[in-house]
């Protein structure tokens, strides 16, 4: 682990970033109380059986942020991922998953998060992601590094593929479309060590921040799903661009985030053939 950057943040700086932590704290411990006691689950596609849900808490966690959100700063705009709101052309935007990982969560398995980022003239300013199950808060923020909890994080220095594990995850629409990252998958899993698709792609990006995932990708990604966790990789000394190697924006349609030494090799393997 890189050594602790003495802090010499601005105070708006620590304001913002304080706001940020508290409220995915909050929205974390709503979401564990539904995870320990009853939920409703909807479906929120027709086609290939409705895999793409929406459970109670999923609602409760976004109306708790936007909610805190809009109370606090009333002229931002904000993205999340279950409510249509209106983009007014603010040159601040949030952009909230308000539960990364909802499938594993409606299963009972406890792995997912709370995702939120904080961008300015559209560049990522800042990004907060938290596992409520281990309570981990991965946070960082523009030229102040990353952070897990109140510890310095940093990337893994393997430059060599066969020592990597690298995570990824596959679109909802994965029955009915070719774009579903099964052909990807086959490429990169022989020139690995190990491939590991979590569930919470929020959390693998922090997972890349901190070291334990040298590297994660993944084709159909939403602005809430990856925004705030591609500035934890970056601040961590990672890289994070889309699959042909341009840098990441609001909707970019696909994610590479690595520790950096196995950036170029893992774009060469995802790089289309035509
Ligand atoms: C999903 C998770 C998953 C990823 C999917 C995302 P959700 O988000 O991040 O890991 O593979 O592409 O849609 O639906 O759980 O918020
Ligand atoms: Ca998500
Ligand atoms: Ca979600």
């Amino acid at each position: 682990m890189r050594k602790p950057k003495r802090m010499t943040h601005s105070t708006n700086t620590i304001e913002i970033i304080k706001f940020m932590k508290d409220l995915a704290s909050e929205a974390g411990a709503i979401v564990a109380s539904y995870f320990q006691g009853c939920f409703t689950v909807q479906s929120k596609d027709e086609a290939p059986n409705g895999i793409d849900i929406v459970t109670d808490a999923d609602k409760a966690s976004e109306h708790f942020i936007m909610d805190q959100i809009r109370k606090s700063f009333p002229a931002h705009d904000i993205l999340t991922e279950e409510t249509k709101t209106e983009i007014t052309g603010s040159k601040f935007l949030w952009v909230v998953d308000p539960l990364d990982g909802t499938v594993n969560f409606s299963h009972s398995y406890p792995h997912f998060g709370i995702s939120i980022g904080f961008m300015e003239d559209n560049i990522i300013k800042a990004g907060v992601v938290f596992d409520p199950m281990r309570q981990e808060m991965f946070w960082a923020y523009r030229s102040g590094g990353a952070f897990l909890n109140e510890a310095a994080i940093s990337v893994t220095q393997t430059d060599n593929l066969y020592r990597c594990i690298v995570g990824t995850g596959f679109p909802y629409d994965k029955a009915k479309s070719s774009i579903n990252n099964i052909k990807e998958f086959c490429q990169v899993i022989p020139k690995v060590q190990g491939v590991r698709r979590s569930g919470s792609a929020a959390l693998d990006l922090a997972w890349v921040a901190c070291g334990r995932l040298d590297g994660f990708w993944e084709l159909k990604l939403k602005p809430w799903d990856f925004m705030a966790g591609t500035i934890l990789a970056h601040e961590a000394g990672g890289k994070a661009t889309d699959r042909y190697g341009s840098s990441i924006e609001l909707w970019s349609p696909s994610i590479v985030a690595t520790n950096t030494f196995i950036h170029d090799d893992l774009l060469r393997i995802l790089t289309p053939d035509d």
